[in-house]
């Protein structure tokens, strides 16, 4: 995975004659000419901030060569006082040269700007690395910066045949446009503001194609931007949940519409902290405070292959194992085995379907990892085995942050991690101190390899005790709850105290953090903090995979491009409000965007105390989150199903049922998202990016192409309207159709209902359900065919062992496709092996059968086993028995 050098290097530079002009230039260079007013002349909305790192007065910004304006003068307070004259210097590209696979140019500043440290010289380089994806950096080409060590696709040789993209390189100032070819649409254009790229300040903006511009998360929004003079912070932090705040992760890639309908998207491949500014031009300014500029731009044209686009560079998501997409039930006080179990024994008292049991650090001794209370933990183990021998399975906390303060030799952890090197140093070359849930802790350094093995020792010794099934990854952005930086401070240097510092919580980078200063294995924590998560991740799904032999499971808090390749996300520390189980569905949908298919949000909500009401709607919301779990502080009031009213309870169980009788489906979604990076909950927009209607809907989603659902999110409401686009759509639950012609409506949703339709033109595979998902895969399946108006319908089931590792590159593996046209559904096995053999189908259900049919032929032979709802137009037909591995056909007529 690692691809960076440790060494800084000088790179080759020749062109004696090309520095002799540099040198000139950096002596007589200056600043500081105020900008004429016909310069200062601009739209507000296009004006861009000239004081981004500090408020100026009127002479400190024209001193900056830049335009100021009264507060008084500002239609809108958010806009910039100090702004960018239109003759604001930049680079100028010399020695633009064609290449094999794009173009290469050297970009050179006469002037300099406002920030300590310009490069005066930068090396452009753009690669045409397929006809759908654009790839370009700016870096120094004499001295060797940072750069993120993910691994991409390796550089191209030759140039693809049909590219979708023309590139222009405007040489004075130096901008680069990319135009859209088919229609001649700009995505990018980076002449709006000047480029600036000095040592810890990286600026560059770009014009926006159109006001829907999704994704760079991770932030509290709605799924769509708000262009209104929005900053973005990426220094990845333990926070609530906020708005206008830097949150766990950084995904700093988003998708923007074109204003014919079709989409573009934009990945920023930097770590390094940064803030990146919406404005109402539209244009967007990233603003880094190191790295390189590693941008790629994909073409799509729909928003969905915009994703699969991105995908392939970042890679895709992990097929998580079968039980994963069980419900898990967690919550931070389950001070004892006791009651963990307990609550285990009362979800199945009331029947709800349970597969996952957790534990918060309450099982640890003294808070410390690899360790668990003697007392109130005694009999850990037996509990864990207990699970196992229900079909169920178990999660654990672990914490990235190393307890200290135990006498020596007492704990083995802190020791052998000390001896094999495997912490975050400081300045001194000793291990930074900080302050956790044990107390004094040092912080695991997941980019040294040492550290992964380490990891994986201590993890497979405490495996042998507790043999647990998944990893619950927290704290790990890193947090450090106690102290800001180290409990001996952090140095006064340039990364601690950068030049500009991006718009973070608590305004120090070291904020509930580690100093930024500190030393890892790759670089320093100023360049590698937001990838923290994101290493712990890997080595995390590594060791589990070393451990148990079968597909890992770890859900983790903070995340980084890629993350999905090793891990699912939960959405942290939400509030237990009305408010917050909106925000989670966008929160869903973005992070299945940025390749992070299993993700949910902690259900009910985790800070404050729900009310059952809430409650109730969020199981409803939840059960359609790819990963389910219901999870607590331990301050707040219990919220596990089986301490609300039986009405509840029944209304609950009905969605958890549902959800489980769907899983045939998801698991298909997700054998999708990990083959060919399609997304699992889906925002309306991708399904339906030419209804300009769906373009802002994220109270509404879809699982796949298929299943929509209209939750209600709102305290006392018994009704919904929601958007439906045009096509037949039919109630899950009662088979009816309605047809659309991209309509809202009114849809009446009593307390135990949640609204989940089909979309005409789709066959879902369903199984009964069980109490768990060991029990639900043994039963039958049942197809629930939704027609078309022109009464056809496809599907596919995806199936295996549910746990092994790579059954698909194996070919252990069954897919099997499902066909409706002219009454009759057949299947079609494009491979079988293993598992499906066994499968029966049992039951299909056929939506919007217009005729009452007279008989219904299964393989030639008539079949009584099935009945007619003229009122919904729905034809079951049941006793089927037919093997699912076998070609079948089902007539009605
Ligand atoms: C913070 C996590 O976000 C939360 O889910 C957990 O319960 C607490 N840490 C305690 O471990």
């Amino acid at each position: 995975m690692w691809n960076l050098s440790k060494e800084r290097k000088k790179s080759d530079f020749k062109n004696t004659k090309y520095r002799l002009f540099l040198f000139v230039l950096f002596f007589t260079s200056c600043f500081g000419e105020a900008p004429g007013p016909s310069q200062c002349l601009l739209e507000p909305e296009h004006r861009f901030d000239c004081a981004p790192e500090k408020a100026l007065n009127k002479d400190e910004c024209e001193g900056r060569g830049c335009c100021y304006l009264k507060t008084s003068e500002k239609s809108d307070p958010k806009q910039p006082s100090c702004y960018y004259p239109t003759n604001y210097p930049s680079y100028k590209a010399v020695n633009v040269t064609r290449t094999e696979t794009g173009y290469c140019a050297t970009l050179v500043r006469s002037t300099k700007t406002f920030m300590p440290k310009d490069i005066m010289e930068l090396q452009l380089e753009v690669f045409f690395e397929t006809d759908s994806r654009l790839h370009f950096t700016i870096k120094d080409p004499n001295e060797k910066r940072y750069e993120v060590p993910i691994e991409t696709p390796q550089r191209v040789k030759s140039q693809p045949s049909n590219v979708q993209y023309d590139v222009k390189i405007n040489t004075e100032p130096f901008g680069l446009t990319v135009t859209r070819k088919s229609s001649g649409e700009i995505l990018l254009d980076t002449s709006m503001a000047p480029l600036i790229f000095a040592d810890q300040f990286i600026q560059m903006s770009t014009k926006l194609s159109s006001n829907y511009v999704y994704g760079l998360g991770e932030h509290l929004t709605s799924l769509n931007l708000d262009l209104n003079w929005t900053t973005l912070t990426y220094w990845n932090r333990d926070l609530i949940p906020r708005k206008d705040a830097n949150l766990y992760g950084t995904h700093p890639f988003y998708v923007a519409m074109e204003k014919d309908g079709s989409a573009h998207g934009v990945f920023l491949l930097n770590s390094n902290a940064m803030d990146i500014i919406l404005q109402p031009a539209p244009a967007l300014t990233w603003r880094t405070i190191g790295g390189i500029l590693d941008y790629y731009i994909f073409m799509g044209p729909e928003p969905k292959t915009v994703i699969k686009q991105y995908q392939e560079v970042i890679g895709h998501p992990f097929m998580p194992p079968y039980w994963g997409f069980g419900f898990h039930l967690c919550r931070w006080g389950y001070t004892s085995s006791e009651m963990t179990r307990d609550a285990g024994k009362q979800m199945r008292d009331i029947k709800i379907p349970l597969d996952v049991q957790w534990n918060d650090i309450d099982y640890m001794d003294a808070q410390l990892d690899f360790t668990y209370d003697p007392d109130r933990f005694g009999d850990f183990p037996e509990m864990v085995n207990e699970l196992h021998e229900m079909g169920m399975k178990y999660v654990l906390i672990v914490e990235p942050a190393i307890g200290l303060s135990s006498p020596r030799g007492v704990y083995k952890p802190y020791e052998d991690g000390l001896k094999r090197g495997v912490y975050v140093t400081n300045g001194t070359g000793h291990p930074l101190v900080g302050k956790v849930w044990p107390g004094l802790t040092v912080f695991v350094d997941f980019t040294n390899p040492e550290a992964h093995e380490w990891w994986y020792d201590m993890l497979k010794e405490f495996h042998d005790k507790v043999p647990f099934d998944g990893l619950w990854i927290d704290m790990n952005e890193p947090a450090n709850t106690h102290v800001h930086g180290s409990i001996h401070g952090c140095p006064d240097d340039s990364q601690e105290n950068p030049p500009y510092v991006p718009k973070v919580v608590g305004g120090m980078l070291r904020h509930t953090t580690i100093c930024a200063s500190s030393h890892q294995h790759l670089s320093s924590h100023y360049n590698l903090h937001n990838l923290y998560g994101f290493t712990e991740a890997i080595a995390s799904h590594n060791a589990l995979i070393k451990i148990r032999g079968k597909r890992p499971f770890v859900i983790s808090r903070s995340t980084f491009a890629s993350h999905g390749r090793y891990a699912g996300h939960w959405t942290g520390d939400v509030e237990s409000t009305w408010e917050q189980l909106y925000y989670s569905i966008p929160a869903m949908l973005l992070f299945n965007m940025y390749g992070v298919p299993l993700v949910g949000t902690d259900v009910c909500g985790f800070v404050g105390n729900v009310t059952e009401e809430l409650c109730l709607r969020w199981h409803q919301v939840g059960a359609f989150y790819p990963f389910m779990r219901n999870h607590n502080t331990i301050e707040s009031s219990s919220q596990e199903p089986f301490v609300f009213s039986k009405e509840t309870q029944k209304a609950i169980r009905k969605v958890v049922l549902r959800r489980y009788m769907l899983l045939p489906y998801l698991y298909t979604l997700f054998h999708k998202a990990h083959t060919c990076g399609d997304t699992v909950a889906r925002p309306l927009f991708v399904e339906f990016p030419s209804d300009r209607n769906t373009w802002t809907i994220d109270r509404q989603f879809l699982w796949g192409e298929a299943i929509y659902i209209t939750p209600v999110l709102e305290e006392g409401k018994t009704e919904v309207k929601g958007y439906f686009p045009a096509g037949v759509w039919y109630d899950l639950v009662t088979g009816a159709g309605v047809e659309s012609k991209g309509e809202w409506f009114t849809l009446p949703t009593p307390l135990d209902a949640i609204n989940t339709h089909i979309r005409g033109g789709y066959i879902i595979p369903t199984q009964r359900p069980g109490m768990t998902t060991e029990e639900t895969r043994k039963n039958d399946l049942q197809l629930l065919v939704a027609l078309s108006a022109d009464g056809s319908a496809q599907g596919d089931l995806y199936w295996d062992d549910g746990d092994s590792l790579d059954t698909y590159k194996k070919g252990d593996y069954s897919m099997i496709l499902f066909k409706a046209q002219n009454k009759v559904l057949v299947n079609e096995i494009l491979h079988i092996n293993g598992e499906a053999e066994k499968l029966t189908l049992d039951y299909v259900a056929v939506c919007g059968v217009h005729a009452p049919p007279s008989k219904v032929l299964v393989n030639g032979a008539a079949c009584g086993n099935f009945k007619y709802f003229p009122g919904t137009k729905l034809l079951k037909i049941k006793k089927l028995s037919l093997p699912i591995g076998k070609k079948f056909e089902i007539k009605w007529a």
